[in-house]
């Protein structure tokens, strides 16, 4: 399953979070300097381990920035509000009497972009006392535990991804899935067309690249043909055994690669708020 679970780092400990993805860092305070050498490892784990989690950090926003930014090039979040100062910082925020949250269903973050992100750095400020947690899967086990049949049927295909429906006009009117967001809904009007089955660009692995919340049809296919067989995917992709569950500190920073991942933010904790700082990074072009 998560073949590349038992290399080893010099720098750094990472311990397997689950047999499908994920891994724990240990070793690193993100508040010091972090050495080249380091800091390559850290990216290797990513690449071995799709999410990579580090906890008890003590962050400012100028660490959390300068951390994201050793990945690549800052995303500027045009759906998001964002941290005062911070316009690189998007605030994932549900208060206590908020219903709605964000990413409450299996997704993956900028698939709607003609580059979509490489992926998030996630930093939680405030936690509830119990849930919120995040879910991910793989979608490297979801395309290679596919049949040969499927997998023939999928490798050619193309599929159109959109934020229309849900950052776009469309749904402005639906106020609770306004939380949290400036609403900006001219941004949200290019719909990109993603292969959906990616070669990943870190790892050289395939993976499967459609998601529920972004993925409209198969190029070619109209929405009632593509339903089907993209309910089949989702519902495949979201088997329990390619899937970790996260469970946040406050001090928890994740790094999630959008590439790799579907994930999931469980909407659990009505009543209690809950505060996460979002920093997204681009990505490549995917083929
Ligand atoms: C997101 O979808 O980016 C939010 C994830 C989370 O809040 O856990």
């Amino acid at each position: 399953m998560n073949i590349h679970a038992r290399k080893s780092y010099d720098t750094i400990d990472v311990v397997p979070m689950s047999s499908a993805l994920g891994a724990e860092i240990r070793g690193v305070d993100l508040r010091t300097e972090m050495s080249d050498r380091q800091f390559g490892e850290i990216r290797q784990a990513f690449a071995d381990h799709s999410v990579i989690v580090l906890r008890d950090q003590d962050l400012a926003p100028e660490h959390h920035i300068a951390f994201a930014q050793r990945w690549g090039t800052i995303n500027i979040n045009r759906f998001f509000r964002a941290v005062d100062g911070h316009p690189q910082i998007a605030e994932v925020r549900k208060e206590p009497d908020q219903e709605s949250n964000i990413g409450s269903s299996w997704h993956t973050d900028h698939s709607y972009d003609q580059v979509p992100a490489m992926g998030s750095v996630l930093y939680a400020r405030e936690v509830p006392p119990l849930g919120g947690d995040t879910l991910f899967s793989s979608m490297y086990l979801a395309y290679e535990s596919l049949s040969a049949g499927m997998k023939a049927t999928l490798d050619g295909l193309k599929a159109w991804h959109s934020s229309r429906h849900t950052f776009g006009q469309a749904a402005r009117s639906a106020e609770s899935s306004q939380d949290g967001r400036i609403g900006n809904p001219d941004t949200a009007t290019q719909d990109a067309l993603h292969p959906v089955v990616i070669t990943h660009p870190l790892s050289g692995r395939k993976a499967l690249y459609v998601n529920s919340n972004f993925t409209l049809r198969f190029d070619g296919w109209t929405p009632e043909e593509s339903a089907p067989l993209l309910d089949y995917l989702y519902q495949h992709g979201a088997r329990p055994e390619f899937t970790l569950r996260l469970v946040w500190q406050a001090g928890t920073i994740a790094i999630w690669d959008n590439r790799a991942t579907w994930h999931c933010a469980l909407n659990d904790y009505h009543g209690h708020r809950r505060l996460m700082h979002r920093i997204t990074i681009d990505g490549v072009p995917l083929s």
